[in-house]
């Protein structure tokens, strides 16, 4: 798997700003800023932050950010980007200080112990932090994102799954989930 983004690193952020893709991406930007609902100050945790997409748009909105990802490639196309990175899986994360929100979007769905990352994540936030995921629908649409990414082991699942991973980790699902055309974005809070 790790091969997989190495490979895809240094182009991954000029392929989402085109074709297709561009506007999925959009779209899927602005469920995510509905559900975060960022304002300069705050501090986020991006979990498998890949290039950056969605960790550089929030350093531009002023919120500290600080990303990881288990692929040094990915890593390194944000250098001099301003944004805090650390090389490591999301299962075993463990961050020396608390953030007011965490992101984990398009990740989840390559993350065999998904339920890992939402512990991971509950350590990482402080109380009352909210918790916002994005992934994959699954059915057709889930089908055709497995078909995608061939070469990459896939884990579809149904969103009640999700929220099931959440409320076991001290989570609750605090609104209802936005649906784009080929995501589901879910926000949960801490307790
Ligand atoms: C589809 S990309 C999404 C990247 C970014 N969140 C975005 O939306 O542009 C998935 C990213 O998750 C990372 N990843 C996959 N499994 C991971 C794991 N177990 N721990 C940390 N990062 C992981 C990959 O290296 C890759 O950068």
């Amino acid at each position: 798997m790790i091969e997989y983004f190495e490979k895809r690193a240094p182009s991954y952020e000029a392929r989402s700003q085109r074709g297709l893709w561009r506007h999925v991406r959009q779209r899927e930007w602005e469920a995510i800023q509905h559900a975060l609902r960022p304002q300069a100050g705050q501090s986020v945790l991006e979990i498998g932050c890949g290039a950056g997409f969605y960790s550089r748009r929030l350093h531009a909105l002023g919120l500290k950010v600080t990303a990881v990802d288990s692929s040094p490639a990915m890593l390194t196309t944000l250098a001099g980007s301003g944004i805090t990175t650390h090389l490591s899986r999301a299962e075993d994360f463990t961050p020396s200080t608390l953030f007011d929100s965490v992101l984990c979007a398009g990740v989840l769905e390559f993350v065999s112990d998904a339920e890992a990352v939402f512990a991971r994540a509950r350590t990482a936030l402080r109380a009352d932090g909210r918790l916002v995921i994005l992934v994959p629908r699954d059915g057709l649409v889930g089908r055709m994102y497995e078909l995608a990414h061939t070469s990459c082991p896939v884990y579809l699942r149904a969103l009640s799954q999700y929220v099931e991973f959440g409320t076991n980790q001290g989570f609750t699902l605090s609104e209802r989930p936005q649906t784009t055309w080929l995501s589901h974005v879910l926000k949960f809070h801490s307790l």
